[in-house]
C-alpha cells in the first residue's frame, strides 16, 4: 500500500522538479517512510509549484502596481465636529457589538524568531505589575466587553503547528480565563525552499516546514469550518489583531462604528510614522486600490517626502489591527484564483542535511519561507477605511528582546498610557519629558480599556485610591 502511494507521490514530485525529497527513500526505515508519506500527502505539489513560481517572480509584480499615492485616512478627532462624529460612530459600533455581530480574531501562530521565543508569544508576561500574559490581557478585555454590552463574544485564536499544543495547554490551565466561546484554529504550513525553488529537507525523511503567514488565516478559517460557524451565528465582522500587541482594543466600538458607517469590507488602524526610516508598512493607494507597502518596498524618495508643514507624506503606518467583513473574507476560500492573496518570500535559516544526509545547521540564511500577509486582502476590497490611532494608545508591539518594539518599550508604553488616563482624570502624577512616571502603575482591562471608559469609571468610583508606586487598579 505504502509502496503504491509512494510511487504515485514520487512521480508527482518528480514531475515538478522535486524528486530529491525521496532521495534517501530506499534507506529509510518503514516508520520513517510512512512519516514522510504522511507529510508529503499534505502538499498539493501542482499548487505549490505555481506558488513557488509566483513568489520567486514577486519583485516584478511589486513593480506592476503603478504609481503610489498616500492612502486617505480618518484623522484622530481634533475638533468639536470630529468629536460629534466620534460619538455617532461609537453609538453605531456599540449597537453592532450589543447585537452580537462581532467576533474577535487573534493570530498567534508566528515563530517569534526575532525574540528567540521558545514558548508561544501569547504566554509571555507583559503587564507592568501583575505580569499578566498577553492572552490574559486579551481575555480580560473581551470579558469586559461581554459585560458592558451584555453579549457573548466568540474569540478565535489562530495557532500553528509549533504553538498549538502549548497554547491549548496554557488556556486549559487557566480555565480559558473565563471565556466561554473560544475556538483554536491551526494555520497551514508551507515547505521552506531554496532560491532555486527546491524544497528543503530538514532530515532525510522530513521536509522543513514553517507556518504560512498571518494571511494564511483566511484559508484556515474556511478549512476549519469556523467561517461557516461565524456565518451561522450571524457574525458580520471579525476584529483581527496580532498576539504581540497588548494595547489593542479587542472590541473597539469607535472602529466598528466607522467601519459600519462607511460600509467598508476591510478597515485598518494606522499610526503616524515617527520618522522616515521607521520599519513599518505604509498604507498607500495605487490603481485606485488601498494597499500596504512594506517599508523595504517603499522607494526612499517617497519614504522621505514631506509636505509644506514638514510632515511625512507617506505617514500611515500599519498597526496590523483590522476589521474584516465575514462575507468578504469568504471569497478567499473559493476556487477563484483571482481571489488568492500572493505569497511573499523572506530569507530564513533552515536546519537541513548535506548530500550524504548528514545534519547541517547553517549560521546564515540558506532558504526562503513562503508567507501570505493579511494586509494583502486590502486591494481586493472595493471599500476600505483607514482610521488613525494615537501613538501609544492602541499599538506597542513586542518583536525584539531589546531595543525598539521590545518587552521594555511595551512596558513603558503601558505605564505611560495608564498615567495619561489618570492625569486626564485630574490626578497629579509626576512625569519625565516623555510623559513617563517615575514608578510603575497598572490599570486592569476589567476596570477600563480606553481613556473614555476610564474617565467614566473613575468618576463613579467610591473610595478612590491614592496613586503611588505599584498601584494596580481593577
Ligand atoms: P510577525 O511577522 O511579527 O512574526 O507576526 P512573529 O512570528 O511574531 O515574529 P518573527 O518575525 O518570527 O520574529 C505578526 C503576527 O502574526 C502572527 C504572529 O503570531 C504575530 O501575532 N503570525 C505570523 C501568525 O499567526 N502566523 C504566521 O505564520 C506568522
Amino acid at each position: 500500500m505504502i509502496d503504491r502511494q509512494a510511487k504515485e507521490l514520487r512521480l508527482q514530485f518528480c514531475k515538478c522538479g522535486q524528486e530529491h525529497v525521496f532521495k534517501f527513500w530506499e534507506i529509510l526505515s518503514s516508520d520513517e517512510q510512512s512519516k514522510l508519506i504522511q507529510q508529503v500527502k499534505t502538499i498539493d505539489m501542482d499548487y505549490l509549484s505555481k506558488i513557488i513560481d509566483g513568489a520567486l517572480h514577486n519583485a516584478s509584480r511589486q513593480k506592476n502596481i503603478g504609481p503610489l499615492a498616500p492612502a486617505k485616512f480618518i484623522k484622530f478627532p481634533n475638533s468639536e465636529v470630529d468629536w460629534q462624529k466620534w460619538k455617532e460612530a461609537v453609538a453605531i459600533g456599540e449597537q453592532k457589538i450589543r447585537d452580537g455581530k462581532i467576533a474577535v480574531f487573534t493570530v498567534a501562530g508566528g515563530e517569534g524568531t526575532r525574540m528567540g521565543c521558545i514558548v508561544p508569544k501569547g504566554t509571555l508576561q507583559v503587564t507592568p505589575i501583575k505580569k499578566k500574559s498577553l492572552f490574559q490581557v486579551f481575555a480580560e478585555k473581551i470579558k469586559a466587553s461581554e459585560r458592558r454590552y451584555d453579549v457573548t463574544i466568540n474569540w478565535i485564536v489562530m495557532t500553528s503547528e509549533r504553538t498549538h499544543n502549548e497554547t491549548i495547554e496554557f488556556f486549559g490551565k487557566n480555565n480559558s480565563f473565563g471565556i466561554e466561546n473560544i475556538h483554536f484554529l491551526k494555520q497551514g504550513q508551507m515547505p521552506a525552499i531554496t532560491a532555486e525553488g527546491k524544497i528543503i529537507m530538514e532530515t532525510t525523511s522530513r521536509i522543513a516546514m514553517h507556518p504560512d503567514g498571518h494571511g494564511g488565516s483566511l484559508k484556515a478559517l474556511g478549512r476549519s469550518g469556523l467561517l461557516a460557524m461565524l456565518e451561522n451565528l450571524g457574525i458580520e465582522i471579525l476584529s483581527y489583531f496580532q498576539v504581540d500587541n497588548p494595547l489593542v482594543r479587542c472590541v473597539d466600538p469607535y472602529f466598528v462604528g466607522v467601519h459600519v458607517k462607511n460600509q467598508a469590507q476591510v478597515s485598518s488602524r494606522m499610526v503616524r510614522k515617527l520618522y522616515a526610516e521607521e520599519k513599518v508598512g505604509v498604507f498607500c493607494e495605487s490603481n485606485g486600490r488601498c494597499r500596504v507597502i512594506e517599508y523595504f518596498d517603499l522607494p526612499k524618495e517617497q519614504a522621505m517626502l514631506r509636505n509644506s508643514e514638514g510632515s511625512l507624506v507617506f505617514c500611515a503606518g500599519n498597526t496590523a489591527i483590522h476589521l474584516l467583513d465575514v462575507p468578504f473574507i469568504k471569497r478567499f476560500n473559493g476556487k477563484d484564483i483571482k481571489s488568492e492573496i500572493p505569497y511573499h518570500i523572506a530569507q530564513k535559516t533552515v536546519p537541513t542535511i548535506d548530500s550524504l544526509g548528514e545534519p547541517v545547521s547553517p549560521k546564515v540564511p540558506n532558504g526562503l519561507k513562503l508567507e501570505m500577509f493579511i494586509f494583502d486582502i486590502l486591494p481586493f476590497a472595493d471599500r476600505t477605511t483607514i482610521l488613525e490611532s494615537e501613538r501609544g494608545a492602541n499599538f506597542s508591539p513586542i518583536k525584539h528582546l531589546e531595543g525598539m518594539d521590545s518587552l521594555k518599550t511595551c512596558h513603558r508604553d503601558q505605564v505611560k498610557l495608564f498615567a495619561s488616563w489618570l492625569r486626564a482624570a485630574g490626578i497629579d502624577i509626576p512625569m519625565d519629558a516623555n510623559g513617563l512616571p517615575p514608578f510603575d502603575i497598572e490599570i486592569s482591562p476589567t476596570f477600563a480599556d480606553s481613556k473614555h471608559d476610564f474617565l467614566q469609571k473613575w468618576e463613579n468610583l467610591e473610595g478612590k485610591p491614592t496613586i503611588a508606586a505599584g498601584q494596580y487598579i481593577e
